[in-house]
């Protein structure tokens, strides 16, 4: 595939975020077991990598499970850890030929002891990777997110005048501080593959002027000619962040 029109135009979304959805029906469309959709689903996550630093993007995050996940059954939570467990150090050095350094968001600490390691082992086994950044976020819910921040915030503090200041000045950007994002960019596309237009609990934060481009197309069978179609609409996209079109185009200058 040749130079992205994005690339060309200088309107690449630094961090794209996508809602991996529709494993379990594509597993269901070929007759296979849940977990089989979730198989051909992170293989995936190979090529979401490849693609993405081919187009220059920055930062990918990919929802692979969420906080509410707990909820599905025993026997398929156990799969996709024992899934990624055992798939994520086989993916150490081609991401390592790639530059793709492997971070993670959510509270890993509740993962299955397997999962732990693994992801612990790839993430120091790519630490000094520069090119691209892939955010696997695993018990990541948006909400948990903020109230884990508040807490940090008001544990912050000495006493209470202290903490009556910065209650005064506290704003949305030295709150994002207690986040502990430091090394996630705002998220500037979101997209959601398997045909549902929800966010459900994903970056909450800093999905606040994301770009959120929903497709039908299946995780398992998300191509790359999707991906490029998600960017070449982003790049077609104004972004405004509350301002006035005419204020971007510097036709009036009235604030
Ligand atoms: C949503 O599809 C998908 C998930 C909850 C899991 C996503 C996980 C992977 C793609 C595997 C990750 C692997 C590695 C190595 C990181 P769904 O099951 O909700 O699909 P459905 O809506 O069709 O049931």
């Amino acid at each position: 595939m040749g130079i992205s029109v994005c690339e060309q135009a200088g309107v690449l979304p630094q961090h794209v975020a996508i809602i991996m959805d529709g494993n379990g029906r594509w597993a269901k469309s070929q007759g296979l077991p849940r977990v089989e959709g979730h198989r051909k689903g992170a293989g995936r996550v190979r090529d979401i990598i490849e693609w993405a630093s081919d187009a220059g993007v920055k930062q990918v995050s990919l929802y692979a499970f969420s906080t509410e996940n707990w909820k599905r059954p025993k026997l398929e939570i156990t799969a996709l850890m024992t899934l990624m467990a055992t798939l994520l150090p086989l993916e150490i050095p081609r991401m390592c030929e790639r530059g793709a350094r492997l971070l993670t968001l959510g509270d890993v600490s509740k993962l299955p002891w397997i999962a732990r390691k693994s992801l612990q082992k790839a993430c120091k086994a790519t630490e000094n990777n520069t090119k691209i950044d892939v955010i696997l976020c695993l018990n990541y819910g948006g909400q948990q997110e903020i109230i884990e921040g508040i807490k940090r915030f008001c544990a912050s503090f000495q006493d209470a005048d202290a903490k009556n200041e910065a209650l005064e000045q506290l704003n949305a950007e030295n709150f994002r501080a207690f986040l502990g994002r430091d090394d996630v960019l705002p998220v500037d596309l979101l997209i959601r593959t398997g045909g549902e237009q929800r966010i459900s609990n994903f970056h909450l934060w800093d999905a606040a002027y994301a770009e959120l481009f929903f497709t039908d197309r299946l995780w398992p069978e998300y191509s790359q000619a999707d991906f490029q179609a998600a960017l070449d609409d982003y790049a077609g996209r104004e972004r405004r962040f509350g301002k006035t079109s005419e204020q971007l185009k510097g036709e009036t200058h009235d604030g």
